[in-house]
C-alpha cells in the first residue's frame, strides 16, 4: 500500500465523490449542505491546507484523508474526510492515515492536530490522542473531539 497526494490522483475524485455521498449522505446527499465533489478539489494542494491523501493498492484507490478545516468543530489542522473503501477496512489503512496526517502536520509546523470522531475512540486513545470535548454532527450523531500534540 502507497499513501500519495490526491493532486495526483485528481481523476479519482469523481469516484472518491460518490463514496462521500453514499457514506456521509445527512451532509453529502442531494438535501445536504456539503459539496463532495468541490471538497476534493479544493484538497488537490501539497504545500497548503486543506491537503489530500489517498492509500493505493495495486493500482487502485482505497482510501482517502484530507488534513484541513474541521467543519463540524471548526478546529483546524484536523483529520477530515477519512474514509476507506468498505472491502478495505480493518487492515490498518486507516491508522497509516492518520499517522500520515500526523507527520504532514509536523512538517507543515503545527504543534497540534485535532480530530472529531464517533468511532475512532479506542484507536486514538491507543495512539496517545487525548480526548477534548464533544460534538454532534449534522446526523444528529453524537462524537468526540481528539487533539494530539506534535
Ligand atoms: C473508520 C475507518 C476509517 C477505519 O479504517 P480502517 O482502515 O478499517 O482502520 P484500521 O484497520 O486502521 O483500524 C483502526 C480502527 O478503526 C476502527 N474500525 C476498523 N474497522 C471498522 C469498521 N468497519 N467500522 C468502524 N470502525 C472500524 C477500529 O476502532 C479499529 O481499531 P481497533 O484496532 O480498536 O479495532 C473505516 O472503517 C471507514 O472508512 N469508516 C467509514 C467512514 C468513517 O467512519 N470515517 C471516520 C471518520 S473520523
Amino acid at each position: 500500500m502507497r499513501i500519495e497526494h490526491l493532486s495526483d490522483h485528481s481523476d479519482v475524485i469523481s469516484e472518491l465523490a460518490n463514496w462521500y455521498v453514499s457514506e456521509w449522505e445527512p451532509y453529502y446527499g442531494d438535501t445536504g449542505p456539503g459539496d463532495a465533489r468541490a471538497d476534493l478539489e479544493a484538497r488537490t494542494n501539497r504545500e497548503a491546507l486543506p491537503v489530500g491523501f489517498v492509500a493505493i493498492e495495486d493500482d487502485r484507490v482505497v482510501a482517502t484523508v484530507a488534513l484541513g478545516l474541521d467543519v463540524t468543530t471548526k478546529l483546524t489542522p484536523s483529520i477530515i474526510g477519512l474514509l476507506v473503501g468498505q472491502n478495505h477496512r480493518g487492515r490498518g489503512i486507516g491508522t497509516a492515515l492518520i499517522e500520515t496526517c500526523l507527520d504532514v502536520a509536523r512538517k507543515f509546523g503545527h504543534q497540534r492536530l485535532y480530530v472529531s470522531t464517533s468511532v475512532l475512540g479506542s484507536l486514538l486513545d491507543r495512539m496517545g490522542w487525548q480526548e477534548m470535548g464533544e460534538t454532534k454532527f449534522l446526523n444528529d450523531e453524537h462524537g468526540s473531539v481528539y487533539v494530539r500534540d506534535l
